[in-house]
């Protein structure tokens, strides 16, 4: 997992553009989903598109199979939880998973739909998610953005993604999750699509 995040490191931080600036802090420019019911939100997602605000310099992902296996959240306040991610790196055909603690910021709505997620090594990478949208039941799918600033270099890294609970998608459904990642606040730059076929993952 450390090597992993280096790696990422390594491909992103030619990207100057993306130097010294903040993650959007301000709830103001994004409204995340009210009335998050954490516990019916955890489970298993699988990721399905991938978009970012590094317009023009998001390159293709080289990994597939990701998926995110969120824990129920523990009821302490404010309520924890975790999520264990995994990705087939399509290169070297290798798996990699990691498994990070996340705090929610409060528990009533919107902020239970603002977290904060722990990772790399040490834990000395935060990052702020929000749960953008999702389907009533939290049973179809959902919008997730992502930004992490990377040390040394500051470097920012904002991914906005869709996520199914089914593996498998139909494209009316992608066409859609498409559309509201376009529509959501967010300049998107170049979006992919994650491959989820042949995984045993
Ligand atoms: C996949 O593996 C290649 C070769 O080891 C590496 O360069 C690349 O950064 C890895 N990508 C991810 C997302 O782990
Ligand atoms: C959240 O979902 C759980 C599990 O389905 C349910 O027991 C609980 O009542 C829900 N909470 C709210 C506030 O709707
Ligand atoms: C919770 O969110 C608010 C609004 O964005 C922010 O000002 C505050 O710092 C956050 N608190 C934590 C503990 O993340």
């Amino acid at each position: 997992m450390k090597t992993t995040i280096a790696l990422l490191l390594v491909a992103f931080a030619g990207i100057q553009a993306q130097i010294g600036i903040p993650c959007h802090s301000n709830i103001f420019n994004f409204t995340p989903r009210h009335n998050l019911n954490i516990s019916r939100y955890a489970g298993t997602w699988y990721v399905q598109e991938v978009g970012s605000s590094n317009i023009g310099n998001f390159p293709q992902p080289d990994w597939k199979c990701e998926k995110h296996v969120y824990s129920a959240p523990t009821e302490t306040d404010p309520p924890t939880l975790s999520v264990l991610e995994v990705y087939v790196n399509i290169t070297d055909g290798t798996t990699f998973s990691e498994d990070m603690p996340i705090s929610v910021n409060a528990t009533r709505s919107p902020m239970s739909a603002m977290w904060r997620k722990t990772s790399g090594v040490d834990g000395d990478l935060e990052s702020q998610v929000f749960i953008m949208s999702a389907d009533l039941e939290f049973a179809t799918w959902t919008i997730m953005y992502s930004c992490a600033i990377h040390k040394p270099f500051f470097f920012r890294r904002e991914v906005l993604m869709a996520m199914t609970r089914s593996r498998t998608i139909q494209p009316d459904l992608r066409s859609f999750l498409k559309a509201l990642m376009v529509g959501g606040g967010f300049r998107i730059g170049d979006q992919w699509s994650i491959d989820q076929t042949g995984c045993t993952n």
